[in-house]
């Protein structure tokens, strides 16, 4: 089948990759120059596992093109994917000017029917705002080309975006369209061999269920974060509770561990941008707002935590950071909990020596060069001379780290770990003063 996406970020690319892999012909089309020649000459703009080798393969192979030309991209594309990006208004609400920017665009170019796929995430009614402005503009082009506007949101995680894309738990297709529904049941065939995941129903249930679905997963870790912080204060251990909540299937495993607070892409912007939707239509969305302040508190609590332990004295001291993604296996930094931690350091007047395996790049770049902001090579050399070692990310490389080592070459013997992933009766016996989250010490 012949695809377009516009918009090649995180979403659109992935897809894009995807589709071609599984043997449609993709044609990629962004405004950005410069991302567009990148990708020819196979440079992928994002760390994601397993992406790189999927396009150069399928670039290679004629199956994912790579162009700036809008009206090559829409002649191209029986279906055309929106994948732009819907950064938050100032209010916190999904700004949508790029995406019916890109309507307007598929309006102007269009020469055939065409079904059109909205893959951002976008606020419930979009998809009627995306069909009045196509069909505005058709109209002022005199043109009486059939066009079926369909949402079909993304549940890609970070890190894992090319499994999730390739085997979906389910795929949501909201439209009241019998043959836009068909073709996308066509376009999703090759993903759906093993067991059929699609989920049909109207478009406006279809943008709510993408909002419903993180907003419910960003809800279960701030409930987690909320009774760490009562673990704390009651001197119980949130990781035995975690164990103990989890074995109830209704409950389950997933997304209840606690940590320095959610951060990334989606979350902090879903939640918000679900609350801004409700204040437009007077319902205060009660629970959101309590997800949203108790995930705001909980990116202090390893800088509290350091606080606490020098005695709320921290000028001089070199904090030692593992970690600066907003979760491993990516670089990506946005809204991640490290940043909070090393404003508020700075502004305490510590240093910060840190590492990371992938977001070290991404690190530079926001903050530029700055003295009190070392990046060092190795996690080793991110301890030498530090006053305490904080975990911000749960990356592997961290999970058994040499103990003595850390002992031997901090200051201090002090942990601050913001990811519960050491024992803390083993670090207590080796001397350490370690601080998780919620483990009552
Ligand atoms: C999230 C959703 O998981 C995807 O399903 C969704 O498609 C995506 O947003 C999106 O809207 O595009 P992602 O932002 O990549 O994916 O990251 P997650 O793996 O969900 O993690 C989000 C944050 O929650 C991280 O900061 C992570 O550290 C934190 N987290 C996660 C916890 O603190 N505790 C947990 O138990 C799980």
């Amino acid at each position: 089948m012949k695809v377009s996406v516009f918009g090649i970020g995180y979403v659109g690319l992935v897809q894009a990759a995807v589709m071609a892999e599984f043997g449609h012909e993709v044609c990629c089309i962004d405004v950005d120059r410069d991302k567009i020649a990148a990708l020819e000459r196979g440079q992928i703009p994002i760390y994601e596992p397993g992406l790189e080798p999927m396009v150069t393969q399928n670039h290679a192979a004629g199956r994912l093109h790579f162009s700036t030309d809008a009206q090559q991209g829409v002649e191209h594309g029986q279906v055309i994917f929106i994948a732009v990006g819907t950064p938050p208004d100032e209010d916190g609400s999904a700004d949508l000017k790029y995406v019916l920017a890109v309507a307007s665009t598929i309006a102007q170019h269009m020469n055939a029917a065409k079904v059109v796929v909205n893959k951002s995430t976008v606020p419930v009614g979009t998809a009627d705002k995306v069909r009045a402005q196509i069909g505005k503009v058709l109209q002022q082009r005199d043109s009486e080309l059939d066009f079926q506007v369909v949402s079909n949101p993304e549940f890609l995680k970070e890190g894992a975006a090319i499994s999730d894309c390739m085997r979906p738990d389910r795929i949501v297709i909201g439209s009241d369209n019998p043959d836009a529904i068909a073709t996308m049941r066509e376009l999703y065939e090759p993903f759906n061999r093993q067991q059929d995941r699609t989920v049909v129903m109207d478009v406006r249930s279809a943008e709510l269920t993408k909002y419903a679905a993180n907003c419910m997963l960003a809800t279960k870790i701030s409930f987690m974060n909320e009774m760490a912080n009562l673990a704390e204060k009651l001197g119980a251990d949130i990781e035995s509770v975690r164990r103990g909540i989890g074995s109830d299937p209704r409950i389950g495993y997933h997304f209840i561990y606690p940590g320095c607070g959610y951060g990334g892409s989606c979350f902090p912007k879903d939640v918000q941008a679900l609350i801004q939707a409700a204040d437009h239509i007077e319902h205060s969305a009660t629970i959101l707002k309590a997800v949203e302040q108790v995930n705001e508190q909980q990116k202090s609590v390893l800088f509290r935590n350091l606080m606490h332990h020098f005695d709320g004295d921290l000028a001089g001291k070199t904090i030692c950071l593992w970690g600066l993604a907003f979760k491993p296996n990516t670089d990506d930094m946005r809204e991640a909990p490290s940043r909070v931690l090393m404003q508020a350091l700075w502004q305490a007047g510590a240093k910060v020596q840190a590492y990371d395996p992938e977001a070290m790049e991404e690190t530079q770049r926001i903050f530029g060069q700055r003295d009190d902001l070392a990046l060092m090579g190795t996690k080793e050399a991110a301890l030498r001379g530090a006053d305490a070692l904080v975990i911000c990310t749960e990356w592997q490389a961290f999970r058994a780290p040499d103990f003595d080592l850390i002992r031997q070459e901090l200051h201090h013997p002090v942990i601050v770990d913001g990811r519960n992933l050491y024992d803390p009766a083993r670090l207590a016996q080796k001397g350490f003063s370690y601080y998780g989250i919620g483990r009552g010490m």
